[in-house]
């Protein structure tokens, strides 16, 4: 069990990508999602037709928030679309400006957004073997865009914070959808910068 004042260490697997031990466990619903996702009435149908399906997990080695600590996990996503836009997580900035984040690719496939405040846009492939660096001002948000489950290690400033209601209230810039069996990065019709 994660101890806060001493090292420890814990077993992954790096097969499934499943973290053997952790001290929080959040399970995203697809309901949870309806303020994310572009077409809102198409949430409401998946949620009503597929009774409300998990689209994605994270199994987290949690520390106090204090400033030096870190926090890791694992996320894992599951393959899905709601309309045209694939599943994907809610997407956040970090609270505190100063905390950047490392994620490293387990399994499956996807991509990773992040854009600035600023109106700066990124986009990078995620999959097995491939390390992804967001630096401090970056909101992220992670897409599967793969017909299998997307899994990878994260790690973050334990005092980061997670700002959702920039991204609840004005999108992201660029939407991941399918378009002709293909992900398309597409500009936002609803954004707001
Ligand atoms: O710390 C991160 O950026 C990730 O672990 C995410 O929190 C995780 O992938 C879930 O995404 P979100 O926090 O945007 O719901
Ligand atoms: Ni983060």
């Amino acid at each position: 069990m994660a101890n806060a004042t001493k090292p420890y260490s814990v077993a992954i697997d790096l097969g499934s990508g499943a973290l053997k031990s952790f001290n929080k466990k959040v399970e995203v619903k697809l309901r949870d999602l309806r303020g994310f996702f572009y077409d809102r009435g198409a949430v409401d149908a998946a949620v009503y037709g597929l009774k409300n399906p998990t689209v994605y997990e994270y199994f987290e080695n949690s520390q106090p928030s204090a400033r030096g600590q870190m926090n890791f996990g694992v996320t894992t996503l599951n393959p899905g679309k709601v309309g045209s836009e694939y599943y994907m997580t809610r997407g956040h900035y970090h609270a505190k400006k100063r905390a950047a984040e490392i994620y490293v690719g387990l399994g499956g496939k996807g991509i990773v957004v992040m854009q600035t405040k600023e109106g700066r846009f990124f986009h990078s492939p995620i999959s097995r073997g491939r390390i992804v660096y967001i630096p401090p001002l970056w909101a992220h948000r992670t897409v599967n865009t793969g017909e299998e489950k997307l899994s990878f290690f994260y790690a973050y400033a334990s005092d980061a914070g997670h700002d959702y209601g920039t991204i609840r209230r004005k999108g992201f810039a660029k939407l991941v959808v399918e378009k002709g069996g293909r992900p398309k990065i597409i500009d936002n019709p609803k954004y707001s910068p």
